[in-house]
């Protein structure tokens, strides 16, 4: 695609988002179809950054500013999320209800997609990521180097995949799920909405929604989000 480059707002200033924008400095077209985006800055809720300037890109206001800079043609990435919080960049996409068309989709071009996987709008994968043949992943997906979704994966709006995590063929992952860095899933099981699974874990059974798993093989070890919170990730389930 040729013209001059988008502007790219990024909600949340943390470590996702610092990645992300490093990302786009530094290549040229990332868009899926060669779009080309210029970063403008972050928009952050934290007061004590506002005004700041993190790693060379200014922090330009709250994240509610999103709906101007849109308005003004400016393609948007929500780029918030922790393992302590794994529905967070949910929340935000809903609290500001914009149509897929104002995000951005961002993938390195030393990811490998097959032409038949498919990407929603506001999704971001990083350097390393494979996806190999017809996986299905959803809008505001955060995709970190090296994560591998293998064939027929389906992976839910709002998910999560810290660093070098693998998943088996037909793994399903659902709205809000988090996996740690280094997890592995076995081939057909269902990470639930809203669950978390830890770092280096070796996932063999399902994760129901709303659950914090470890270990290997991983077991239970929590409840990942107040009992209220997870009624609605239950009611919401596919
Ligand atoms: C799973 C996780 C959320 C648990 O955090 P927590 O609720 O604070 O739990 P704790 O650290 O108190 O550990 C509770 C128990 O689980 C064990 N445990 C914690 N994480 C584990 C893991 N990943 N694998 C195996 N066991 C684990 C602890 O050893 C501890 O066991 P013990 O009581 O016998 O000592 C966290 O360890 C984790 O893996 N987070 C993801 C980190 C990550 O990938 N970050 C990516 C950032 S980009």
């Amino acid at each position: 695609m040729s013209g001059a480059p988008r502007p790219l707002v990024v909600v949340g200033a943390g470590g996702f988002a610092r990645e992300t924008v490093q990302l786009v400095r530094r290549h040229a077209a990332v868009g899926p179809a060669g779009e080309s985006y210029a970063v403008a800055g972050f928009l952050d809720d934290d007061p004590r950054r506002r005004g700041t300037v993190v790693d060379g890109t200014p922090v330009l206001g709250p994240c509610e500013d999103a709906l101007d800079h849109a308005e003004r043609g400016a393609a948007l990435l929500i780029c918030v999320g922790n393992p302590g919080d794994p529905t967070s960049r949910r929340r935000l996409a809903e609290r500001l209800g914009l149509p897929d068309a104002a995000y951005a989709t961002v993938v390195h071009p030393l990811a490998d997609v097959s032409p038949d996987s498919r990407l929603g709008a506001g999704t971001v994968l990083h350097a390393g990521v494979v996806l190999t043949a017809a996986v299905d992943v959803g809008r505001h997906v955060a995709v970190m180097p090296h994560v591998v979704l293998t064939h027929d994966d389906v992976v839910g709006d709002h998910a999560t995949f810290a660093a070098g995590v693998r998943l088996a063929g037909g793994v399903v992952v659902e709205d809000a799920a988090y996996l740690g860095c280094g997890a592995l899933v076995r081939e057909g099981r269902r990470i639930g909405a809203g669950a978390l699974v830890g770092m280096g874990s070796v996932v063999v059974h399902d994760v129901p929604p709303g659950e914090v798993w470890a270990g290997s093989p991983a077991r239970r070890l929590r409840s990942a989000v107040p009992s209220s919170a997870r009624a609605s990730l239950l009611e919401d389930r596919p």
